[in-house]
């Protein structure tokens, strides 16, 4: 409330100012055109800059660096935004510590891509306490009061394991493979809503089918490098794997490594179901080694940037928001490689 008073006493003196410079016939036109650049930008009738801190999870993966690229391009100066970036380093601890800077800046709006989905309620409450709204980017948050944020836009991440289940029983289907399958799996950070609901997704799907069987899971932290030492691990232990579900496809390719180093072919002797259904992910499919990634879509910048310029001008917004998202199996992937944006 007291943030939004101090937003309309500036509105009102900014259109005292501007009328006071319309009487100035000594004002540039370059003065005059760039406030109405920015006046524009914002959308709220008034030139001051939205100042927004984001607090990203880290760059551990391609699918966040292209989530980072969409927010800096859509929360830049031109579009009416100072936006103050922290890198939390897939650390929670890190992300809480960016916060409170934000708050004793000061900022307008918070976004947060949450590492994990608990250890918010303090945090958020002190954010509540400054009157500084909080949008709730990409993963979701589990607070017992969601009046702690005022929003949230991401992907079901429920929904894209079942959808990779259910492709995975199709496509055994459609080859005729009716024998047991040995499935390991890849997973995310642990305690994050994209590992959460992914692995519940496809593990309640799969459980339904008796053919499949899920020998081992473990997390390989979203990155490549993690997932190809899973990996490596995995083919010590088990030397009967069929399939591999690398809940993203940066842990895919790191898989992948593995498995061409132990001398097996992905995408043939073993399937490789990811997420995330990145640029590189449809060149592995194109090359035979990736055979399905389904999509989660990191282009949230402009969502991020309209729902912050309404909580600014104190319009209603949606409290949770789903993107769409595909499945891309390899049998298209060479005909929608080029419509790929990230
Ligand atoms: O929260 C989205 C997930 O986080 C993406 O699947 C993964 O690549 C990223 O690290």
């Amino acid at each position: 409330m007291k943030k939004k008073l101090i937003a309309l006493l500036m509105c009102f003196s900014l259109v005292i100012a501007a009328g006071c410079g319309a009487s100035d016939t000594n004002s540039s036109d370059s003065e005059s055109s760039e406030s109405a650049q920015s006046t524009s930008a914002n959308d709220s009738g008034s030139n001051k800059l939205i100042t927004i801190g984001f607090s990203q999870v880290g760059a551990e993966s391609d699918w966040r660096v292209a989530n980072t690229a969409s927010m800096k391009s859509a929360l830049s100066e031109k579009n009416g935004f100072k936006l103050i970036f922290a890198d939390a380093q897939q650390k929670q601890e890190n992300q809480i510590k960016a916060v409170r800077d934000f708050i004793s800046q000061d900022v307008d709006v918070i976004a947060i891509a949450p590492v994990t989905e608990t250890g918010w309620e303090t945090v958020l409450g002190e954010a509540k306490d400054a009157d500084i709204p909080v949008i709730i980017v990409d993963r979701m948050i589990k607070v017992s009061d969601d009046s702690l944020f005022s929003c949230w836009v991401g992907s079901d991440f429920q929904k894209e394991g079942v959808n990779a289940a259910e492709w995975l029983v199709n496509y055994m289907k459609e080859k005729g493979k009716t024998d047991k399958q040995n499935v390991v799996v890849l997973q995310g950070t642990i305690g994050s809503s994209a590992e959460i609901g992914r692995t519940k997704g496809f593990g309640d799907t799969i459980k339904k089918y008796d053919n499949f069987n899920i020998l081992a899971q473990q997390t390989g932290e979203f990155t490549q490098a993690k997932g190809q030492e899973v990996m490596e691990s995995f083919l010590k232990q088990y030397n009967d794997i069929d399939v591999v579900i690398a809940q993203n496809d940066n842990m895919a390719f790191g898989a992948i490594d593995a498995l061409k180093a132990a001398g097996k072919a992905p995408g043939k002797d073993v399937t490789i179901v990811s997420f995330d259904a990145v640029k590189a992910a449809f060149k592995s499919m194109i090359a035979g080694d990736m055979n399905v990634s389904v999509e989660c879509n990191p282009l949230h910048g402009p969502r991020v940037a309209e729902l912050a310029k309404k909580l600014m001008n104190d319009e209603k917004v949606e409290k949770i928001q789903y993107v769409d998202e595909k499945v891309y199996p390899a049998e298209i992937a060479e005909k929608e490689l080029p419509n790929r944006q990230y």
